[in-house]
């Protein structure tokens, strides 16, 4: 029972709502609060442990997904299992430290979808080595992985988003 303050401090359960009502209209609340019917997100890294996570929580709320990582295979079958639930999901490859391929890839999603209301930058790596021996091509790699990819992947999806919104 859902109590509710009466008089001098006293609690009794409120008469009007059962507590399953309460329970279904609150589930209901939640459900339209965090809906994301209708939009479209764009998630890098998605076959990875955050990404994978991150995209089939979206598809569940209601998004269609856009599956954007440099493992073609793996992505594609993330992809295959949200379609098998009954959700929108395609898979792109994409290096994310190629301007190029980040180009192509928000084609391919406008192209498939239309639109892209979400960009979650979730492409990442990391190198655990001494510092020693952390040559600087490895330094390069992960700032051109994890810092301009971002940058650049956000500008390129940044044109529809204006398109769309007014703003980025
Ligand atoms: N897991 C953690 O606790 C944690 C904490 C803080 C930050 N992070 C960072 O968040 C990001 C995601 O973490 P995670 O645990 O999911 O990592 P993860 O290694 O499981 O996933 C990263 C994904 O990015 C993809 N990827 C790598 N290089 C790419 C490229 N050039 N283009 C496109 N895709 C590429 C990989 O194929 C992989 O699927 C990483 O950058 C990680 O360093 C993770």
């Amino acid at each position: 029972m859902t109590p509710c303050a009466q008089g001098e401090g006293k609690i009794s359960p409120s008469p009007r709502v059962p507590e399953e009502k309460h329970s279904v209209q609150g589930a209901m609340i939640i459900e339209s609060l965090f809906s994301l019917q209708g939009r479209v997100a764009l998630i890098t890294g998605a076959a990875g442990g955050i990404g994978r996570v991150l995209s089939e929580g979206m598809a569940d709320a209601g998004a269609a997904v856009a599956l954007a990582d440099v493992r073609a295979d793996e992505t594609e079958a993330l992809a295959a299992a949200i379609r098998r639930e009954g959700r929108q999901a395609e898979a792109f490859q994409v290096d994310v430290a190629r301007r190029g391929s980040n180009r192509d890839l928000v084609g391919g999603v406008v192209d498939r979808f239309e639109r892209i209301d979400i960009l979650v930058n979730c492409a990442g790596i990391n190198r655990r080595e001494p510092l020693l021996d952390v040559t600087e091509d490895t330094f390069d790699r992960i700032l051109a992985v994890n810092l301009r990819g971002v940058f650049q992947l956000s500008q390129a999806v940044a044109g529809p988003m204006i398109i769309l919104y007014g703003r980025a």
